[in-house]
């Protein structure tokens, strides 16, 4: 261990409904070298990595040195494992650096009042069913739209947790976003709450391709799906108008830039191309003001920055339906949209309890 880094868990709650996720917040510091990322274990056992973390000035005020590093304080959420046991437990944080080089250590302990029972998804379909042909054919398509059946082994779990930017799956988000999304439109279906459904930030398309694909699953022919991106990847940072998204660089990545004509194309091979698919192409700023739309019963939000998140759900939360889904798939992995999201949720009294998915991946459910 590095004697030069310092570390602590200040805070480590439960924070969904059925507590199968927690999530931690404190703080790490290596004068020396940067954090490039760390991992959990609790009782030895291996969890998802934690993949990000924000500069604390509180923090750095404690250390009379001069900070070099850009992860000076950390918030996560981890997703206990399945059958963890009430009682006593040690949780341990392992820091690395950039070249994956462990840097340190921090150990806590933390008591659970209960048993860790088997995940549910919010609204019903939680174990489904292979035997039933509707549910094979949407758990077959979940998987290959994350990349699962062609995924290398040491990819499995990034993809599973929709962690990376995959080479060739349709969707970044993981599995549990995406089973949760489908949860999502089934309710709706199952519940008659009038609206379509929207993405807006949709990369290859796969998230949509899988609304499409559960209509279709569910004989529901009069909702349409609607594709709202650039095609053409993230904007640069307005730091004046947006403070939030200064230094942003994700308009610099031209992996984050797929074209329509391509979308289009990976819809067409899942044989869901038709005219309940409805493209929006251009800034959301531009395009979702004036859309069409009249009503929505799903909307989920992926545009990451603090403007992207803003301009769309200004625009669009308010043609929500009561007993729709508001989906946000940054909330815990950029700072920046989960500001958005608060700054809309406070500015509108918008007081329906907002749940993690996973993560990164939040909800509610308009009231
Ligand atoms: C993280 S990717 C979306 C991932 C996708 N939802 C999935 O399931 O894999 C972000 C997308 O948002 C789009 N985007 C971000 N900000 C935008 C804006 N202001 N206007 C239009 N498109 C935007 C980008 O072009 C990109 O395709």
């Amino acid at each position: 261990m590095n004697a030069s880094l310092n570390s602590k868990v200040e805070d480590f709650t439960a924070q969904t409904q059925d507590q199968s996720e927690w999530s931690l917040l404190g703080w790490a510091f290596a004068p020396e070298r940067c954090i490039g990322s760390a991992r959990a274990e609790i009782d030895g056992r291996a969890l998802a990595p934690i993949s990000y973390g924000w500069p604390r000035a509180d923090v750095l005020n404690d250390f009379p040195v001069q900070c070099t590093t850009p992860y000076a304080g950390f918030r996560s959420y981890l997703c206990l494992p399945p059958g963890l046991d009430a009682g006593e437990h040690q949780l341990v944080l392992v820091f690395l650096d950039k070249l994956e080089q462990e840097l340190g250590r921090s150990t806590s302990t933390f008591k659970l009042d209960h048993r860790i029972v088997k995940k549910q998804s919010p609204h019903g379909s939680a174990e489904i069913d292979n035997e039933h042909p509707q549910a094979a054919y949407l758990n077959l398509l979940e998987k290959t739209l994350v990349g699962l059946p062609y995924a290398q082994a040491q990819d499995c779990q990034f993809r599973q947790d929709g962690r990376d930017w995959p080479e060739l799956a349709h969707s970044m988000a993981g599995m549990a976003r995406l089973r949760h999304l489908r949860a999502c439109v089934e309710t709706v279906v199952r519940e008659n709450i009038a609206g379509d459904l929207i993405e807006t930030g949709v990369w290859r398309g796969g998230a949509c391709i899988l609304m499409r694909a559960v209509l279709r699953a569910l004989g529901d022919t009069s909702r349409k799906v609607w594709v709202a991106d650039s095609f053409a990847g993230l904007p640069k940072p307005d730091a004046e108008r947006y403070p939030a998204d200064a230094g942003d660089t994700l308009h610099a990545f031209k992996e984050l830039a797929v074209s329509l004509e391509q979308v289009r194309d990976n819809f067409r091979r899942y044989d869901l191309l038709d005219e309940q698919v409805m493209f929006l192409k251009g800034l959301f700023a531009d395009t979702l003001p004036t859309a069409p739309i009249k009503q929505l019963s799903v909307l989920r939000l992926d545009g990451d920055m603090y403007e992207s998140t803003m301009d769309a759900i200004a625009a669009l939360h308010p043609k929500l339906s009561t007993g729709g889904f508001c989906i946000v798939d940054d909330y815990g992995a950029v700072p920046a949209c989960r500001m958005a999201v608060n700054d809309y949720r406070r500015a509108h009294g918008i007081e329906s309890p907002l749940s993690m998915i996973d993560w990164t991946g939040a909800w509610w459910r308009k009231e």
